[in-house]
Parts: structure tokens; C-alpha cells; sequence
């Protein structure tokens, strides 16, 4: 039986043509993924591009035949290490995303979209979608024989004289008529493969923006030019941060097992988090800090952070910083609010791939935070820290070199005063598989 042929078709109509960066985006996806890329260069129709964005279908059908199509707009970028929706849909589904239920985007019964939706229902004789179902427009991907009918019949409606382009577009056509006809048929895929990047264009610039196509609508299609969507070009870590960042990162890429589900104790800025999250696209990270001034937070009466205060002599403005560089991936951070021994609380035993320690400095501290978090690991996990110093920093190494004595384990020393233990399957501390650092 003969493969389906893959085939990325993109409407480029003047005035507004895409952009260098979109053209280079998709054709190495289009490679990546053997798919061949089609630019429709001539106008199909003599009618607005939304509307010609429904006849994509049969032109594709007459100029390369049936395939899977995966149709998208020009203001798009398609990042180099996206994985291929291709193998996402069956063979009968319309694969979209449905983004716009984001709390930005304001779909409620009164926003503009909403009533658009009905004034396209009114005119087209469909029922409305409700709300929450309305996709995000510019990607569509489907099997032709399957829905080469659907989009006839709704060109066969007519580009509509009363096109309206404050009220409508493709997505809003595409929906009513999949909602009338056959609701079975949608597919929503992940929201990474159409990111609309309406409510806060200047995420689209930020360097840790973790998601795989943006999509570069209305306003902010002035940012695209400066988006970056290959991602080996960027430094490793795409925060500037201390260099203990990325240790803990090689650390944990060098680990046994898959590193998905981690806690950061002590977050202050974000950036050491920010940098993981960017770096690891899988993983969900906790972030767990009082945020506090120091003087009403008990678990802190020798504070020994005095360098990071400032004037303010207070943490309590870290949080606003740390949620500014978490933002871009602010669905897969969750931060508890709350001092590290009270946090552990909130997790079940052997629960947790790793926990960095990064928190109070001082001995109590340290060993109260290993006892508190050494528990929640599962077997093979790793427990790591920073600031193993013996200058500036001897209550760290106090408590970590004792709890390594009293359960036969090694540290391993990663560099830049990072500090790491693996767990065996009885709860001990064990040096093993940790091949990036040197033992202490
Ligand atoms: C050294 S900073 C963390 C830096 C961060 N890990 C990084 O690499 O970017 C220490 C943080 O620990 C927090 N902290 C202090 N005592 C804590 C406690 N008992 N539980 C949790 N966090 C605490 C402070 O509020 C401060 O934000």
C-alpha cells in the first residue's frame, strides 16, 4: 500500500507576502517531516484571502492530488525541533487547535468573536459553535478525500459579497459548519502548534518562549522578523543566568530516566527555572518560595542572601521578576508559596524525578530541606543543590557531607558549587549514574 502523500499548502497572497524567516521555517519543516511544500501564489478566486483559504483544499486536490494536508497562514514560524503533527490525526479528522478559550483571548458570549460566529452562522444556515470550540485560525490539517466535500460546499455558499473582515474569517466559517455537520470530527490538537501571539507580543521576542509554531496574528506580525525558530542558534540557556543553571540542566539531561516532574527549592528570580523549562520542553517544575521579607518568615533568622536583597532588604519583589520570566511557560510552572519543609507537604512520597535545593543557606536549613525532600523522590531521582562552598557557604557542606557520611554516600561536585545525589530503589543516597560531575 502506498504511503499518503504529506503536502504543507500556504496561501502568499500580495500585499502582505511572507516573510524570509516563515519561508526558511517552513521549508525545513516541510523536509523534516516529507511533506512537500506548496506556496499558492496566485490568488484562486477573486475574493478576500479568508475566503480563499476554504478553496485551498480543491486547489491542492487538482494541482498534486489526495494527500494529508496541512494548511497553514504566512504569519507563522514553525520552530525546528517541532515534532510532525502529520501522525496526530485520523483519517476522518479535522486536526486544529483550540486556543482561543485562553483567558486572553475573552470568548465569552459577548466578545467580538463570539458574534461573529453567529453572524457567520445567520448568513451561512448553520448553528453556531459555542465558545470554548473555536479554534484558532491558520492551521487546518486533514485528509483531502475526506473533507474535499465539506470545503466545496461551503465555497459553493459563495465568497460572500458581505464579507465582513471585522467579522469572520476561515476558522469561524470552518467551525460552525464542522459543528453542524459532524462535532465527531474535530481533533484538537496540543496548543504548541498554533500559538497565537495576540494578548502579549512582546512574549513572542522573549527568548524562552517554549512552544512549537507561533503565529504571528494582527498586531503583532511587526515582531516576526526578530523571532528566532532555530533553536541549536540559541545559547544554551536562553536566560542570562548564573552558570549553575546550566550544570544543574547537564545534570539533569545526563540523569537515568525521564526528568519530568521536578521541584526547585528557593526560586527568587525565576531564571534558574526559566532556563529548565526552556531548555526541557517536558517538564513540569514546582517552584517553591515564601517570598518574603526575611524578618517576618521564621524559617529564615539568619539570613545569609544579603547580597541578593538589595536596598529593599526584602524578596517579596522577586515574585513580580519571577513571574515576568515565567510567563512564556507559565502552564508548565506552578509555584507554591509556601517555606520549603511546609512545601514538601503538598507532595506524595516518591513522587518526584528531581529537587534542586537552592533555598536558606545555613546548616538547619540544608539538612532540614535534604530530610523534608529526600523522601518525595522516586527510585533513580535526583537531589541536587547549589552553593556547596566551603568559604562562603560551610553550613552547606556541613550538612550535605554529613548526610552523605551517615548513608554511604557520595556527592557528586558538578562544578560551580552544584551538589548532587541519586537515589537507590531502598531510599539511600547513592553516587552512581551521575556522569557529568566529578566526586567529592
Ligand atoms: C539563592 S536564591 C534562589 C536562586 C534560584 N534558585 C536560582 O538559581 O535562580 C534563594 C531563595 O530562597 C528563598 N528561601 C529562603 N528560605 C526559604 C525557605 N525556607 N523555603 C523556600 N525558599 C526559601 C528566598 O526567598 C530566595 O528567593
Amino acid at each position: 500500500m502506498s504511503e499518503t502523500k504529506r503536502v504543507i499548502a500556504a496561501l502568499d497572497l500580495p500585499p502582505r507576502l511572507a516573510h524570509k524567516k516563515t519561508v526558511d521555517s517552513f521549508e525545513a519543516a516541510a523536509k523534516r517531516w516529507n511533506a512537500k511544500l506548496l506556496w499558492i501564489r496566485e490568488p484562486l478566486y477573486k475574493c478576500h484571502p479568508f475566503w480563499q483559504k476554504l478553496m485551498v483544499c480543491r486547489h491542492v486536490i487538482d494541482t498534486v492530488g489526495h494527500c494529508q494536508l496541512l494548511q497553514l497562514d504566512t504569519d507563522m514560524l514553525i520552530r525546528d525541533d517541532c515534532p510532525s503533527p502529520f501522525d496526530l490525526i485520523g483519517k476522518e479528522q479535522m486536526g486544529m487547535v483550540a486556543g482561543r478559550q485562553g483567558i486572553f483571548m475573552n470568548l465569552s458570549k459577548t466578545s467580538w468573536a463570539h458574534r461573529a460566529h453567529g453572524i457567520w452562522a445567520r448568513r451561512l444556515g448553520t448553528k453556531s459553535a459555542p465558545p470554548w470550540a473555536h479554534p484558532n485560525g491558520g492551521f487546518y490539517l486533514y485528509h483531502t478525500e475526506s473533507f474535499a466535500d465539506f470545503f466545496d460546499e461551503i465555497a459553493a455558499k459563495g465568497p460572500s459579497a458581505k464579507f465582513d473582515k471585522r467579522f469572520g474569517c476561515d476558522e469561524t466559517i470552518v467551525i460552525n459548519h464542522l459543528w453542524d455537520k459532524c462535532p465527531e470530527r474535530i481533533l484538537y490538537l496540543p496548543g504548541e502548534f498554533n500559538t497565537l501571539l495576540h494578548h502579549n507580543p512582546h512574549l513572542c521576542e522573549h527568548r524562552s518562549m517554549q512552544t512549537y509554531v507561533y503565529h504571528f496574528v494582527a498586531g503583532t506580525k511587526r515582531h516576526l522578523p526578530k523571532m528566532w525558530w532555530q533553536r541549536g542558534k540559541n545559547p544554551a540557556q536562553p536566560l542570562p543566568a548564573g552558570k549553575h543553571a546550566q550544570v544543574v540542566f547537564e545534570l539533569l539531561r545526563s540523569a537515568e530516566g525521564p526528568m519530568r516532574k521536578g521541584v526547585e527549592v528557593g526560586v527568587f528570580h525565576g531564571v534558574t527555572s526559566a532556563n529548565l523549562l526552556a531548555l526541557m520542553p517536558d517538564l513540569q517544575l514546582y517552584g517553591v518560595d515564601p517570598w518574603t521579607q526575611y524578618s517576618e518568615d521564621a524559617e529564615q533568622p539568619n539570613p545569609d542572601h544579603v547580597q541578593q536583597l538589595g536596598d529593599t532588604k526584602t524578596l517579596y519583589w522577586g515574585l513580580p521578576i519571577a513571574l515576568r520570566h515565567l510567563a512564556v511557560n507559565a502552564n508548565r510552572w506552578h509555584p507554591i508559596r509556601l517555606p520549603s519543609v511546609k512545601a514538601a507537604r503538598c507532595f506524595e512520597d516518591g513522587e518526584l524525578d528531581f529537587v534542586f535545593i537552592d533555598a536558606e543557606h545555613s546548616y538547619e536549613a540544608v539538612k532540614a530541606d535534604i530530610d523534608a525532600w529526600l523522601p518525595k523522590l522516586r527510585d533513580g531521582g535526583l537531589l541536587i543543590g547549589h552553593d556547596y562552598d566551603p568559604n562562603r557557604f560551610p553550613g552547606v557542606c556541613r550538612a550535605v557531607d554529613e548526610f552523605a557520611e551517615s548513608n554511604q554516600a557520595g556527592i557528586v561536585r558538578a562544578g560551580h558549587s552544584v551538589w548532587a545525589i541519586t537515589i537507590d530503589s531502598t531510599g539511600a543516597a547513592i553516587h552512581a549514574s551521575v556522569k557529568a560531575g566529578v566526586t567529592a
